[in-house]
């Protein structure tokens, strides 16, 4: 089958690379034409693709990374794997109204369309359909299918994915969800229907919500035990062995990526505007996650003043600038915050940072701002020991941790990956 997938970043970079493995003819359209010239000479910058799996598929012409709009005509099913950021708090749907409305014009009877970007329940049907239908004249469900899958796919997680995680699918008729479902099935072990794209979408919401409020829960008790003089690392550890119950989230510098910081906000602004009500979970998640890099400016404040020094003057180096370790994704990163808090007080920011190479990466646009000004080093042992204070905020791999605890004077570990004299655990 012919099939368009509309946006070639973490998400439809490696649908379109599955899709073309097995055995699809493939165009990845996405409208940086950069990003398209990098892909069309087997250049990949997700880093779970790797070049080698995509020369194969450029050399046997089943996968056409394109910028040309024309190139997405005559599909059989199309997915949108666009961006869906926020804007002063509100769902800004301009990318997918964008490709709807591309892909209306070359809608063909029969053919298939997937929205897959995180969005707010009811988008599907109330946004997507409407505009498909506008720009071809044809009707969702009577001559087009339509559908809803949310993407779970977790950039550097070594054991999950695209493959071996089940895919909830979703389809605005019976015969939607089976087009939905066939499609997704050739693709990953195991499809999850769902009865329809309102709760397709929304699991998508909770899941992330799920994960926003529980972050915020163990980030507010890390505050709490510091100053109550409790190790919060060891109590979470002991809580994990509940075999039942509980599941293990971890302190850290704050949230960030296209999920966290935004996908909660969306379900809450639906819910406000629905039903006039407010979603007191996603805000109080919010406002936590949101302060811990303040909190851990304080700490390192506090840390340094014990030693005499203040901010001001101080020289800070950063370890890792990601906001996910091993991944290069700098989206919302909290590291932006705590270098421009920092830079701010008048310390001199140093960073390290393996993945993130500013002006390569997928998430470069997002880098302008703090971290485009950030000097950027290598942790080695001279930076180490010259530092007044290291923060390790992302723990790649990739970071050498002995040489970290040998060389820094002081170390704040906001990922308890170290242990020594030097080092204070967030
Ligand atoms: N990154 C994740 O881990 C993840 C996981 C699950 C869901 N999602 C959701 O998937 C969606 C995409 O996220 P992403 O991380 O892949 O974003 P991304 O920024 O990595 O990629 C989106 C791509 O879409 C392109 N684009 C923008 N407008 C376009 C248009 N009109 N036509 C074609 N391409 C266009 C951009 O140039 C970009 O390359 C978002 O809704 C996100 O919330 C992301």
């Amino acid at each position: 089958m012919r099939i368009v997938i509309a946006g070639q970043g973490y998400v439809g970079l490696p649908l379109a690379v599955r899709a073309a493995e097995v055995g699809h003819q493939v165009v990845g359209y996405d409208v940086d034409e950069r990003r398209i010239k990098r892909l069309a000479v087997g250049e990949s910058y997700v880093e779970d693709i790797p070049g080698e799996r995509l020369r194969p598929l450029l050399d046997g012409g089943r996968y056409l990374p394109t910028a040309d709009p024309a190139d997405v005509a005559d599909f059989d099913i199309a997915v949108i794997t666009v961006p869906t950021p926020l804007r002063d708090g509100v769902p800004d749907l301009s990318f997918i109204e964008a490709s709807a409305k591309l892909l209306a014009r070359h809608l063909k009877r029969g053919a298939t369309v997937v929205l897959e970007s995180t969005t707010y329940p009811g988008t599907t049907e109330e946004l997507l359909a409407p505009l498909l239908e506008a720009g071809s004249g044809l009707r969702a469900g009577a001559d087009f299918h339509l559908g809803y899958s949310p993407e779970r796919i977790d950039p550097g997680n070594p054991q999950w994915k695209l493959e071996n995680t089940p895919k909830v699918v979703s389809g605005t008729t019976p015969d939607g969800l089976a087009a939905v479902a066939g499609f997704y099935g050739q693709l990953v072990e195991r499809t999850v229907p769902v009865s329809s794209c309102k709760e397709a979408e929304l699991t998508k919401l909770l899941e992330n919500t799920f994960r926003h409020v529980n972050i915020a829960l163990v980030n507010e008790l890390a505050m709490f035990a510091h100053d109550l003089d409790i190790d919060v690392w060891e109590a979470i550890d002991a809580a994990s062995t509940k075999p039942f119950g509980f599941l293990r989230f971890t302190p850290g510098p704050g949230v960030g990526g296209h999920c966290l910081p935004i996908d909660p906000s969306y379900l809450s602004w639906r819910v406000e505007r629905a039903l006039g009500q407010s979603f007191r979970f996603v805000e109080l998640a919010n406002d936590v996650n949101s302060h811990m890099p303040d909190y851990v400016v304080r700490r390192l404040a506090e840390a340094l003043n014990q030693r005499r020094r203040s901010v001001n003057g101080s020289r800070v180096l950063l370890l890792g600038l990601a906001y996910k370790k091993n991944t290069g994704d700098a989206r919302e990163t909290p590291a932006a915050r705590i270098v421009e808090l920092l830079t701010r007080q008048g310390a001199e920011v140093r960073a390290a940072d393996p993945h993130v190479v500013a002006g390569v990466h997928v998430a470069e646009p997002h880098d302008a701002g703090p971290l485009a000004t950030v000097q950027r080093v290598e942790a080695t042992p001279e930076e180490l020991a010259a530092a007044d204070a290291v923060v390790l905020l992302a723990d790649h791999d990739e970071f050498d941790y002995a040489a970290v605890t040998a060389h820094a004077q002081y170390v704040l570990d906001c990922r308890h990956r170290l242990t020594g004299a030097s080092v204070e655990v967030l």
